[in-house]
């Protein structure tokens, strides 16, 4: 069932954090980050972190203000988002502390593979991180969403910078659900849920989730760099949402029926029809269940 009210902006009553910074004195965003550093042991050497309580949209701010390659995986996360992105112009609303919103600068090695398969990569970084933390009935849509059971915890948006020749590097944004306020409302095509009703054990504290998600984004990062989406693709597979079930796809100009056949090598959605199968890129496009069908 839809879920289709207009929203407000962030409530000033937001509930507070989970689990408080350690040390109170410190700024919150700077203990997160703390946090977040001894989460990830000795993996934090391979990222510059961080962690601020408020911008706009943390893949705006890493895209128009590229920090240095200095070989390290640059991440930005927010308490906060105030402009928070999805894809195609949309929306991505969040909440102060029920929400994890940050972005991933990841630049392109030499001879990397087609960007087109990152947000797919992203995603099933995303899904494995949070099997590995007790979420059963994890499934992927194509391209960029995480479902629980049918309902969006989580989005992707991939923004790519172009550099002289060829892609330069891309901005990974990931905005995951942790504990929805009670009176969120969310504009949005299905059902929407967050990881507090997706774990049985209580919810771990959002350092810990993004050092969860970061390790495993790292290790795919490396996978896909050097062996491309082909060594991902029947991960992503087992996950698909849609598999073998019909969809529709809307673009800006048509709408194409057909049955979700999986993913190319390259990340490409394959649809199967009437004239056989055709692939179809992230682009414009949208994956809607066919009518009839409840997901
Ligand atoms: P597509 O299949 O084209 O990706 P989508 O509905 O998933 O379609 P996205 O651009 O991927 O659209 O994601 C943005 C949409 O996500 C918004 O239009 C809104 O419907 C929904 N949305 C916004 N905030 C949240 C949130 N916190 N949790 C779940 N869904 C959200
Ligand atoms: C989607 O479902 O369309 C993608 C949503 C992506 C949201 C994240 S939150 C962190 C990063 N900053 C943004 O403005 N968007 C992404």
């Amino acid at each position: 069932m839809p879920v289709s009210q207009r929203i407000a902006a962030v409530p000033p009553t937001s509930p507070p954090p989970d689990h408080a910074p350690d040390n109170a004195s410190a700024p919150a965003p700077a203990a997160r980050r703390a946090e977040l550093i001894s989460a990830l042991g000795p993996l934090a050497r391979d990222f510059a972190i961080d962690w601020v309580s408020e911008c706009a949209s943390t893949n705006s701010a890493l895209l128009d203000a590229p920090p240095p390659d200095d070989g390290r995986l640059h991440v930005l996360v927010a308490d906060r988002q105030t402009a928070g992105r999805g894809r195609r112009g949309r929306q991505w609303l969040s909440w102060d502390g029920a929400s994890l919103t940050f972005s991933v600068l990841w630049r392109f090695p030499l001879g990397a593979p087609a960007p087109a398969g990152l947000s797919l990569v992203a995603g099933l970084a995303l899904a494995r991180a949070l099997e590995q933390l007790g979420v059963a009935g994890l499934q992927l849509k194509w391209p960029n969403d995480v479902l629980v059971h049918g309902d969006k915890l989580a989005g992707i948006l991939v923004d790519l910078v172009a550099g002289r020749a060829r892609t330069a590097a891309a901005v990974i944004g990931i905005g995951l659900n942790l504990r929805l306020p009670a009176d969120a409302t969310i504009p949005a095509q299905g059902g929407v849920t967050d990881l507090a009703r997706a774990l049985e054990a209580p919810l771990p504290a959002p350092a810990a989730v993004l050092a969860a998600i970061l390790t495993e984004l790292h290790r795919l990062l490396d996978t896909f760099a050097t062996a491309g989406f082909p060594a991902l693709r029947g991960a992503w597979a087992q996950r698909n949402a849609f598999a073998e079930l019909p969809v529709c796809i809307s673009g800006e100009k048509d709408v194409r029926h057909g049955i979700c056949a999986g993913v190319d090598d390259d990340g490409a959605l394959l649809l199967r029809t009437a004239d056989g199968i055709e692939r179809v890129l992230a682009g414009d496009v949208s994956l809607r269940p066919l009518a009839g069908d409840g997901r």
